[in-house]
């Protein structure tokens, strides 16, 4: 039995009219370059597949694997689950995410595959919390700024329920 309920915050309308409008972004800023898309999972995989289909620049598609929260607590440690395919070096990196919190996923992320000497790293994430982070990480594109709630809907979960919604809502307790 489920002991929340689940509270609208963003429409599925307005998630559709910003993804196209950071789509159009980096179709600009990446004219020639076809970059590496790389999904962060779990919860980047609903907005990496709309953000791309609203995309002209060519592209490759690649995945990898972190996980850092177990409920609605993040344990502080990032687990590699599933590493990138493709080789990096010379390559234009964006990691797609779904929501940046704390910024320590991310930050491991980018140290992590700054190793393998890509041209460039930059992210794009979905949602940003409003919330002073610890770690100093640059955000290239988001979404939208959110205020310090857990949310669930449009690929992210809470202990793997609500993935599909199509709206993003908060957990109210
Ligand atoms: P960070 O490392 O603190 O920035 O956390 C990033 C990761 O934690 C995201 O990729 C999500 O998987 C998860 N996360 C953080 N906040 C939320 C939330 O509000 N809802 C669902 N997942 C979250």
């Amino acid at each position: 039995m489920q002991d929340y309920s689940i509270k609208k915050l963003i429409s599925r309308e307005e998630i559709d009219r910003r993804v196209k409008e950071v789509a159009c972004e980096i179709d600009k800023d990446y004219i020639g370059l076809a970059p590496i898309i790389a999904v962060v999972l779990k919860g980047g995989f609903v907005f990496a597949a709309d953000l791309v289909r609203n995309m002209k620049t060519p592209f490759t598609l690649d995945f990898i694997g972190a996980s850092s929260y177990v409920g609605t607590e993040s344990r502080g440690d990032i687990k590699m689950t599933k590493d990138l395919d493709t080789p990096l070096k010379g390559r234009h990196l964006i990691l797609v995410e779904d929501i940046v919190d704390t910024g320590q996923t991310l930050k491991k992320l980018c140290r992590l595959l700054g190793q393998r000497e890509p041209e460039s790293i930059k992210i794009a994430t979905l949602l940003l919390k409003d919330i002073e982070r610890p770690f100093n990480l640059r955000v290239d594109y988001y979404c939208f700024e959110i205020p310090n709630k857990f949310v669930v809907g449009y690929g992210l979960d809470h202990n793997e329920r609500h993935r599909g919604l199509p709206y993003i809502g908060y957990i109210e307790e």
